[in-house]
């Protein structure tokens, strides 16, 4: 058995487990909302690579989520009961619109896009994952930030009930991550909602993540619960812990090598050899936002 065929018999057993609950219970959205559901109405996209697709099975089994384990193949199973409904996201900081909105609401402020992005970590794997979302800038216009406001900051549910990796101190709790202004509102930030067609799995950052495919991974925040405009620079996550091998801006550069290890070659997941890293991951229409500045000081 395959499996997607896999996932929707596990679907339909999850059904079943339900029988004998409230009609109430059997109807609330977080139930619909977990069952591998279809978009409807998926653009193409021009900013999508023509390179092979890495299989679904890889991307939803090799995860790093440190909320949930250190382990690249434990989210998957441990994630499978995580909440995303119902699921609030609060804007707030230097906004005109300060507010909390309902994901499902966010989902549908724009057309949803397949955007088929190389993603690369910082451990030097790569993987190519056609997600689904539209751009961040479509969301951000919306929320109308002040003049003054020069950074975004994206923070991940906090819930060590059901996240067992919160309960150690393996990071500083909750997840943080931020991009400057100018780079959040290019359009290649992606706000995702989906993957392959269909909602995010938990272990992929359901409900809500971003995608910043010219950075390294870590930038792109799973599960995310608040979006703060700020005028100074949000401290990261894997910054705050290892300031000297995690920087804030964190572009994919071949050049500049991580203390531990080189970052001139990756793997493509799937692949045995090795492959040069790009320059931007390969997006050099981001090149311009980074002019002047030099890149091995702002790693
Ligand atoms: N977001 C949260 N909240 N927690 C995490 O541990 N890991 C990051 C990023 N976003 C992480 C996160 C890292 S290191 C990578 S490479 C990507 O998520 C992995 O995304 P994927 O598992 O969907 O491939």
């Amino acid at each position: 058995m395959n499996r997607r065929k896999f996932l929707a018999g596990a679907a339909l057993a999850g059904a079943g487990a339900v029988v004998g609950k409230g009609v109430g219970e059997l109807i609330s959205p977080g139930f619909i909302a977990q069952a591998n559901a279809k978009i409807d109405g998926i653009q193409k996209s021009s900013f999508s690579t023509t390179e092979k697709i890495t299989p679904y099975n890889d991307v939803t089994n090799y995860n790093n989520y440190y909320e949930f384990s250190t382990d690249k193949y434990e989210p998957a199973g441990l994630a499978k009961n995580f909440r995303t409904r119902p699921w609030k996201v609060k804007i707030d900081g230097l906004v005109n619109k300060k507010q909390e909105l309902d994901v499902d609401t966010i989902i549908k402020m724009a057309t949803p896009e397949e955007r088929i992005y190389r993603h690369r970590c910082v451990e030097a794997w790569s993987i190519v994952v056609p997600w689904v979302g539209f751009s961040l800038s479509e969301l951000i216009k919306k929320a109308q930030p002040l003049g003054k406001a020069k950074f975004v900051e994206f923070t991940t549910i906090y819930d060590p009930s059901q996240m067992p990796g919160q309960r150690g101190g393996v990071l500083d709790w909750p997840y943080v991550e931020g991009l400057r202004m100018d780079e959040a509102m290019h359009p290649l930030a992606l706000l995702c909602f989906g993957m392959y067609g269909e909602a995010l799995p938990n272990q992929d950052g359901a409900p809500l993540r971003i995608v910043v495919p010219w950075k390294y991974g870590f930038k792109s925040a799973k599960a995310i619960v608040r979006i703060r405009f700020t005028d100074s620079q949000p401290v990261n996550t894997w910054n705050r812990a290892a300031p000297n091998e995690y920087g804030f801006y964190s572009n994919v550069n071949p050049t500049v090598d991580h203390p531990r290890w080189s970052q001139a070659k990756e793997r493509r997941l799937g692949e045995f050899g090795k492959r040069p890293t790009l320059m931007f991951n390969g997006y050099d229409q981001v090149a311009s936002l980074y002019s002047g500045m030099d890149l091995k000081k702002n790693f």
